[in-house]
């Protein structure tokens, strides 16, 4: 579903991303891990059309991604959760979904999206009149993800939605994207949460100072001596 090749990002004379090489294919949950401005955000913007490559390629089902404007990304199936939420903080949940159902691809079928959001986050179905700004921030995570979702996506581009979440809410918040990646969507993900991710996604890519340093299966990055050091706080995963 996603090619991308020897792709870099430079702001100014600063090199963010430097020749990466990856994909994500129709079905999987690809994981991106990296410390802070490893590169992480700048890769996943670069696919959300919010960040603009210096060089190298990102084909989206065979198209060229690059040569599409960031307005048409959206009617083309791809959902960006930014870091930081972006949700509209002075209208209801309701209001925030109903934006999210926007695009022409989603607008047919959004009652019906709107009833698996509310499954998917049962607190958003008792909150949905509240005012997003007044949720928690485990909540407005859900709102965000829930209003993504909305818009029909193929591919769901999520950045460290754990960001800023107490353990318990972060565990709730992988239980509904193991449920989504069950439902079969694409995924790709961000994250410094390397256990909890690497529970849930198929693969991972290791991210440091804007190059892949490692990846595989998650599932075998797990029990890798190597990147438990660097990744998961030492010991490798039980
Ligand atoms: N708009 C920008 N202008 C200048 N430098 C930037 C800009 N955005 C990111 N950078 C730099 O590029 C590098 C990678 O940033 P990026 O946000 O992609 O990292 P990250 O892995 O998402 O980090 P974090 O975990 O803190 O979110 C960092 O050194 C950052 O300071
Ligand atoms: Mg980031």
């Amino acid at each position: 579903m996603l090619e991308i090749a020897d792709l870099s990002v430079r702001y100014g004379k600063h090199t963010a991303l430097d020749g990466i090489n990856a994909t994500v294919g129709a079905g999987e949950m690809v994981a991106i891990l990296g410390a802070n401005g490893a590169g992480k955000s700048s890769l996943l913007g670069a696919v959300g059309g919010r960040v603009k490559p210096a060089s190298g390629t990102i084909r989206y089902k065979g198209a060229d991604l690059l040569a599409l404007p960031q307005h048409q990304l959206v009617e083309e199936g791809i959902a960006l959760v930014p870091e930081g939420r972006g949700i509209f903080p002075a209208m209801s949940v309701e209001d925030n979904l109903s934006l999210g159902a926007l695009p022409r691809r989603a607008q047919a079928g959004a009652a019906q999206r709107r009833d698996e959001v509310f499954a998917l986050f049962p607190k958003l179905a008792q909150r949905r009149a509240q005012v997003a700004g007044t949720m928690s921030g485990g909540e407005q995570q859900m709102v965000a993800i829930g209003r993504a979702l909305m818009s029909a996506p193929d591919l769901l581009l999520l950045d460290e939605p754990s960001l800023g979440l107490a353990p318990i809410v972060a565990q709730e918040l992988f239980a509904a994207l193991g449920r989504i990646r069950a439902g079969g969507l694409t995924v790709m993900i961000v994250e410094q949460n390397a256990a909890a991710t690497l529970a849930l996604a198929d693969r991972a890519y290791l991210l440091e100072a804007g190059r892949i340093i490692g990846a595989g299966p998650a599932a075998q990055l797990r029990n890798d001596p190597a990147v438990a050091a660097a990744f998961l706080g030492g010991a490798p995963a039980a």
